[in-house]
């Protein structure tokens, strides 16, 4: 199967790879993992707790080329993102954008799990610290 050319500029060129601290009160992690294959994605993003807008976007995946791509693409997209546009990322939109073939549509659903954990992630933790 012969991947796209933007799945293989990501998967050669992968944006923000690298980890936040998880326990830093803006930062929000995404950690899920596909049991089809068994690939695992952590997605994390910092966000502006004044204006709930996503500063930076790290990721690390350990999977295929598409799922490496899906997070990478996912990183550049959501910065200067609101949490709530952030959250209504469609997979779709990213196995569109890298040209993935069906077989490979669960590696972008992959991304839109993690990234939707991840403002999820933030969130709770923004009430934890509110409810403190
Ligand atoms: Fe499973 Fe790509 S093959 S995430």
């Amino acid at each position: 199967m012969a991947y796209s050319e933007k799945v293989i500029d990501h998967y050669e060129n992968p944006r923000n790879v690298g980890s936040f601290d998880k326990s830093d009160e803006s930062v929000g992690t995404g950690m899920v993992g596909a049991p089809a294959c068994g690939d695992v994605m952590k997605l994390q993003i910092k966000v502006n707790p004044s204006t709930g807008v996503i500063e930076d976007a790290r990721f690390k995946t350990y999977g295929c080329g598409s799922a490496i791509a899906s997070s990478s693409l996912v990183t550049e997209w959501v910065k200067g993102k609101t949490l709530d546009e952030a959250a209504a990322l469609k997979n779709s939109v990213i196995a569109e954008e890298l040209a993935l073939p069906p077989v490979k549509v669960h590696c972008s659903i992959l991304a839109e799990d993690a990234i939707k954990a991840a403002v999820q992630d933030y969130r709770t933790k923004q009430q934890q610290t509110e409810a403190a």
